[in-house]
């Protein structure tokens, strides 16, 4: 699929563009704090309904502007599409015109796979950013997976409310029972989406990584999950449960998941060089589009943010060529030649695009 026209109105540092891409390689440049990243993110929130960086929505409406307006449209094979993002004082989606009421309606319409500098926090930093990584996965692909996974958490924000009560208010510890049955429901259904996108992901890198790295490297990833089966669950969330009132949270769980990579049997994020870690996050992203491109039945669209900062021209030049027929959008300090491949450049510069 492709992107073939953006709108941006007082979103972040854009007053009013439009854009017209290519369906194949799109280059951004300009100097930092231009309104490079800008870009990437309307795309994303385009496709997730939310930012990959903000915490708030608010943050990407333009400074003293009461309203941000992000349009897209795009090719699909079997069809064309637009949508539409308004951020004000509330969210509205329309998707061809049509309000939506909920965000699984947009979720699955863009498919994208990002590539942004922080990514290598993927294999190096906190468990947090490995279950994002999965979460923005598989709920393009299976929209209900994020519907679950909300109604997940919001459960456990109440269930942590009503432990903090039982310590400090002293009440009634009985009536978790209830909180912990809609935890153990929705943690088996995640499991259930996890499981099956780690099986995925395990079985493309391994022979992607060894075709990346001359067959000197084998990768393995490990799923690491406390809720495998509801009894499971159900032990944990019992034998934890003193702990838990006296923390005043809820110390196990599905949100606490995690995947470990190994290369060559050596755990990567312990025991890996830097540029180990550089061609694993290669390999995984690279595992990534194969699997949404499998599923979906074409190419998702790449979106390249500041591409040039954690890759050498080596690794950029194994990852372009291995990459065709999909469109790319990259963000990049310097323009940059792609041998064989036309590229439509753009240069950045204060908010403004030329
Ligand atoms: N809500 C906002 N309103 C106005 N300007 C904003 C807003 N949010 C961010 N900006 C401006 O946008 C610019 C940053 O944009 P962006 O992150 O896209 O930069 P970039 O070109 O990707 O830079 P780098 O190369 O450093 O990554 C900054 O100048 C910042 O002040
Ligand atoms: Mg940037």
């Amino acid at each position: 699929m492709w992107i073939s026209k953006i709108k941006i109105n007082n979103f972040r540092n854009y007053k009013q563009e439009e854009i017209k891409l290519d369906k194949n390689i799109n280059l951004f440049y300009g100097e930092n704090a231009q309104g490079k990243t800008n870009i990437i993110e309307a795309i994303f929130l385009g496709s997730m309904g939310k930012s990959f960086r903000a915490k708030k929505d608010k943050e990407m409406i333009k400074l003293n502007s009461e309203k941000a307006e992000v349009e897209i449209e795009y090719k699909k094979s079997n069809r064309d599409g637009k949508i539409k993002i308004e951020l004000s004082n509330k969210k509205n989606i329309y998707l061809n015109g049509i309000k939506i009421k909920k965000l699984s309606q947009l979720l699955g319409n863009i498919n994208i796979i990002i590539f942004t500098p922080d990514d290598i926090n993927i294999l190096k930093g906190s468990p947090q950013n490995r279950r994002r990584f999965l979460d923005i996965m598989i709920s393009q692909l299976k929209p209900n997976y994020m519907y679950h996974l909300n109604l997940y958490l919001k459960t456990l924000e109440q269930r942590n409310n009503y432990l903090k009560q039982i310590r400090e208010e002293r009440k009634d510890e009985n009536l978790l029972d209830i909180w912990d049955e809609k935890l153990i429901e929705e943690a088996a259904i995640i499991y259930q989406y996890r499981k099956e996108y780690m099986d995925k992901i395990k079985e493309k890198i391994k022979k992607i990584h060894q075709e990346i790295t001359n067959n000197k490297e084998e990768i393995e990833i490990e799923y690491l999950s406390e809720c495998q089966t509801k009894e499971n669950y159900f032990k944990i969330l019992k034998e934890r449960r003193k702990l838990d009132m006296i923390k005043g949270f809820t110390t196990k769980g599905i949100h606490r998941d995690d995947f470990v990579i190994y290369i060559n049997k050596k755990q990567l994020d312990i025991y890996g060089s830097q540029g180990q870690h550089r061609t694993a996050i290669l390999s995984l992203k690279l595992s990534e589009l194969n699997i949404v491109k499998e599923e979906i039945g074409e190419e998702p669209i790449l979106l390249l943010d500041d591409f040039m900062s954690e890759l050498d021209e080596k690794r950029i030049k194994s990852f372009l060529n291995k990459i065709e027929n999909t469109q790319v959008i990259i963000t990049c300090t310097e323009k940059i030649d792609v041998e064989n491949k036309k590229i439509l450049i753009y240069n950045v510069k204060e908010g403004s695009i030329n």
